[in-house]
């Protein structure tokens, strides 16, 4: 999956010079010149401003994926979008999952020992659960080659990409099996 990175460019003049934006479902303004600069990142702003350091920078570049956050129901870099960008977009971190979410769930099962390891370091985990969150919202039932395809746009330095991706068809179960039970 090509992540994706806003386009929003009427966003750069912003109004009064105040950032309004969701992240987590709580409400933050930023003040231009004060707060943060034009020139400062998303990334920046959800690590630096407000202490979300679950994303991680790690390329800084756009070809990794560690940075990845979901703004308004997308999986973005946040390390390649403006804070300007995100002036009245929604953001959710992988500090605003549930603690219950079966993504996170299903990584954490996939790294126990002799479980086949999902997670070595750790570093790369919140920006694939962040791409698998946004792409099992969008479909639910993928199949091996989609999985591939979704998660490409992550690097794992530690090589789990196999473990990774049956993290991702266990959390599809989770999902589903959620679902029939409601
Ligand atoms: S840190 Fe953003 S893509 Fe690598
Ligand atoms: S677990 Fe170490 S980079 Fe992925």
């Amino acid at each position: 999956m090509n992540l994706q990175q806003p386009n929003n460019k009427a966003h750069v003049s912003i109004k009064d010079h105040v950032i309004r934006l969701m992240v987590n479902g709580i409400g933050h303004t930023f003040y231009l010149g004060h707060d943060i600069e034009e020139a400062d990142t998303l990334a920046y702003l959800l690590r630096e401003k407000l202490g979300l350091s679950g994303l991680k920078v790690a390329c800084d570049d756009g070809a990794c994926g560690a940075c990845t956050v979901i703004m308004n129901g997308e999986a973005i870099l946040s390390c390649m979008t403006l804070a300007i960008e995100a002036d009245g977009q929604a953001i959710l971190t992988i500090e605003g999952l549930h603690k219950d979410d079966p993504v996170i769930a299903a990584f954490a099962e996939q790294s126990e020992p002799g479980y086949g390891t999902a997670m070595q370091c750790g570093y790369c985990t919140p920006g694939f659960v962040m791409t698998v969150k946004a792409f099992l919202n969008e479909n639910p039932t993928p199949t091996g080659q989609e999985i591939k395809d979704a998660l490409s746009g992550n690097i794992c330095r530690c090589g789990c990409y196999a473990a990774i991706a049956k993290s991702v068809e266990h959390a599809a179960e989770k999902i589903s099996r959620q679902e029939s039970n409601q």
